[in-house]
C-alpha cells in the first residue's frame, strides 16, 4: 500500500503496540486509510469525495468551544459533599439536611489569563462547585477571596477589559489596570487582598473559597435568613512568594492543574469544611455595613461561623475537554431552601452565565453529562442545537390539557424580599460604618504583621513600577494613602525612589501565610 520510495516508516521491530488493523468512520463503517488521502496517481490532487479526510479535516476545525472570556485557565475534579452538623433551623435546603451526602464538580481557575496562561499569575482564584443534589442541581461560583472589586454588575466588562489586553498591542497593561482600580475605590478592600500574602496561592488545596456574596436561606418554616458561605480548607492556607511564582510560570505553567490532579491520583483527596455567617432577615436593614456589598466582610465578631460540612475531592475528569471544559457553572441554580439576595452584582450573574454558556457551548448545554441535573426534569425547553432529550408526543406548551404538569405559582414569592422606592441610577444607600477604605485599612494595620506590610509595600511598589505613569500613578498613591496612610507613603516613596519587584517577571519576596490564620477574612474584627 505504501509507497516505498518516499516512506521513511521505522524499522518494523520497532513498532509494537503499533496496531493497522483498522479505523472507522464517524458513522461507523471500515475507514479506508489515515495515513493517505485519496488523490488521482500518487502525485495527483485529492479528491473531494474522500470524505474521511475530509471528515478528519473538517471537525479538526471545530475541536474547541470558545474559552471562557474570564476564568479561560482552570482545573477541576469530583467528589462529595457532606453535611455533617444540624443547620436545619437556617435552610431546608435537603443537601444541607444533616448526614446528607452529595456528588459533586469543583473548578478552580485564574481569572484574567487565557487558555494557556501560568497558574501562578497574581490573580483571585476561582472556586466554582456543581452540587449534583435530589432537588436538581445546586451551583455555587465563588473565589478563593470573600469580596470583589466592584459592587455594581454594569462595571464588570470594564474591569475585565482593563485586566485583560490592550486592543491595538495585545499586551497586558498595568497603566490601565490602575487606572481602573484608581477610579474605582470600591476595589481597595479586594486588590489589599490581591496584593497581600494570600495573593498567589500555593496550591488550589491551600486555597480557601468563599460564596462571596449574601444570599438567602429559606427554612422549612419559610423563616428567611442572610448566609455567606467560608469552605477553609483542611489543607491549610499557604500562598507562593511572588519570586516562586515567577519561577514557577516560567518551569511549569498547569503547576495547580498538575498539582490536584497528581493528589487525587496518589490518593491525598484535598478536602475544606464548609461554615456559613448566618444574619437574621430582619437584622439587615440596621446592619453596620450594607450586607449585601460585596466589597464588604462580615467581621465574624458580628456573626460568627457556624459548621456546616466537608467538601472532598476524590476523583479525576477522565475527559478533561466533557468534564471540565463544557462544565456550566451558573450562579442561577439554586435548590429550594437557598435564594438570591439584593446584591447588585449577583443579580446580574444570575443573567451572564446562562447566557454565556447559550452561547459558548450551545443552547441546550443542559443535556450534557456533566451539567445534567440527576432527578427527573420536566423542562419545557425544546429542540436546537444538538438537542437529544425528548418527550415523544407529550405537549410541548403550557397550559395543556394532555396532563404534562406545568408550573403555576402566584402570590409573594418564598425566597423575595421587600422592594420599593423611585427607580434611580445610585450605589447602595450607605449604612453606619460604609465606606471604601476602613476595611481594607483595617486589613493592613490590625490582621498584618510589620514583615506582611513590607512584603505589601514591595508587591504593589513593584506592580506600579511595572509602566504606571502619569495621573493614574499620582492617583493610586491617593488610594493607597486613603487605605492606611503611613503604607500608602512608604508605597509613594518606594516608587519615587524606583525601588520595588519588577513586573512582571520578579515580585518580591512575600512571606508565607500562616497556614492556621483564620482570621485575613475578617478584617474588621
Ligand atoms: C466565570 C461573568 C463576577 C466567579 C464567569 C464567566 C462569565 C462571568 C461570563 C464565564 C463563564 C463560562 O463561560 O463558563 C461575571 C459577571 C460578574 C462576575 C458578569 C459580575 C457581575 C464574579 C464574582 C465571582 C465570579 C463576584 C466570585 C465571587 C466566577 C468563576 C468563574 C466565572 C469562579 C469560572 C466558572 C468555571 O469554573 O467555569 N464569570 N462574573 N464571578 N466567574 Fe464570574
Amino acid at each position: 500500500m505504501t509507497d516505498a520510495k518516499f516512506t521513511s516508516d521505522p524499522p518494523a521491530d520497532t513498532l509494537a503496540g503499533v496496531d493497522a488493523s483498522g479505523s472507522t468512520t464517524a458513522t461507523g463503517a471500515p475507514a479506508a486509510s489515515d495515513r493517505h488521502s485519496l488523490t488521482i496517481g500518487p502525485n495527483g490532487p485529492i479528491l473531494l469525495h474522500d470524505f474521511h479526510a475530509i471528515e478528519q479535516m473538517a471537525h479538526f476545525n471545530r475541536e474547541r468551544v470558545p474559552e471562557r472570556n474570564v476564568h479561560a485557565k482552570g482545573g477541576g475534579a469530583f467528589g462529595t459533599f457532606e453535611t455533617t452538623e444540624d443547620v436545619s433551623r437556617y435552610t431546608k435546603a435537603g443537601l444541607f439536611q444533616p448526614g446528607a451526602k452529595v456528588d459533586m464538580l469543583a473548578r478552580f481557575s485564574t481569572v484574567a489569563g487565557e487558555q494557556g496562561s501560568p497558574d501562578t499569575w497574581r490573580d483571585p482564584r476561582g472556586f466554582a462547585l456543581k452540587f449534583y443534589t435530589d432537588e436538581g442541581n445546586y451551583d455555587l461560583v465563588g473565589n478563593n477571596t470573600p469580596i470583589f472589586f466592584i459592587r455594581d454588575t454594569i462595571k464588570f466588562p470594564h474591569f475585565i477589559r482593563s485586566q485583560k489586553r490592550l486592543g491595538g498591542s495585545g499586551l497586558r497593561d498595568n497603566q490601565m489596570q490602575w487606572d481602573f482600580w484608581s477610579l474605582n475605590p470600591e476595589s481597595a478592600h479586594q486588590v489589599t487582598y490581591l496584593m497581600g500574602d494570600r495573593g498567589i496561592p500555593r496550591t488550589w488545596r491551600h486555597m480557601n473559597g468563599y460564596g462571596s456574596h449574601t444570599y438567602m436561606w429559606i427554612n422549612e418554616a419559610g423563616e428567611k435568613f442572610w448566609v455567606k458561605y467560608h469552605f477553609h480548607s483542611d489543607q491549610g492556607v499557604e500562598g507562593l512568594t511572588g519570586e516562586e511564582a515567577t519561577r514557577i510560570a516560567g518551569e511549569d505553567a498547569d503547576f495547580h492543574r498538575r498539582d490536584l490532579h497528581t493528589a487525587i491520583e496518589n490518593g491525598e483527596f484535598p478536602s475544606w469544611t464548609l461554615s456559613v455567617q448566618v444574619m437574621p432577615y430582619e437584622e439587615a436593614r440596621g446592619y453596620r455595613y450594607n450586607p449585601f456589598d460585596l466589597t464588604k466582610i462580615w467581621p465574624h465578631s458580628d456573626y460568627p461561623l457556624i459548621k456546616v460540612g466537608t467538601m472532598t475531592l476524590n476523583k479525576n475528569p477522565d475527559n478533561f475537554f466533557a468534564q471540565i471544559e463544557q462544565a456550566a457553572f451558573e450562579p442561577s441554580s439554586l435548590v429550594p431552601g437557598i435564594g438570591f439576595s439584593p446584591d447588585k452584582m449577583l443579580l446580574g450573574r444570575v443573567f451572564a452565565y446562562a447566557d454565556t454558556h447559550r452561547y459558548r457551548i450551545g443552547p441546550n448545554y443542559h443535556q450534557l453529562p456533566v451539567n445534567q441535573a440527576r432527578v427527573p426534569r420536566n423542562v419545557y425547553n425544546f429542540d436546537g442545537p444538538m438537542a437529544y432529550e425528548h418527550q415523544g408526543n407529550a405537549p410541548v406548551y403550557a397550559p395543556n390539557s394532555e396532563g404534562r404538569p406545568f408550573a403555576d405559582l402566584t402570590g409573594p414569592a418564598g425566597d423575595g424580599w421587600e422592594a420599593d422606592g423611585e427607580m434611580v441610577r445610585e450605589a447602595y444607600t450607605l449604612h453606619a460604618d460604609d465606606d471604601d477604605w476602613s476595611q481594607a485599612g483595617t486589613l493592613v494595620r490590625e490582621v498584618w504583621d510589620d514583615a506582611q506590610r513590607e512584603d505589601f509595600v514591595n508587591t504593589v511598589a513593584g506592580h506600579l513600577l511595572g509602566g504606571v505613569h502619569g495621573e493614574v500613578l499620582e492617583r493610586a498613591f491617593w488610594y493607597w494613602k486613603n487605605v492606611d496612610a503611613d503604607t500608602g507613603k512608604q508605597i509613594e516613596e518606594k516608587v519615587r525612589a524606583g525601588v520595588g519587584g519588577a513586573n512582571p517577571g520578579g515580585e518580591p519576596e512575600l512571606a508565607k501565610a500562616d497556614a492556621a490564620d483564620p482570621i485575613v477574612e475578617s478584617a474588621t474584627q
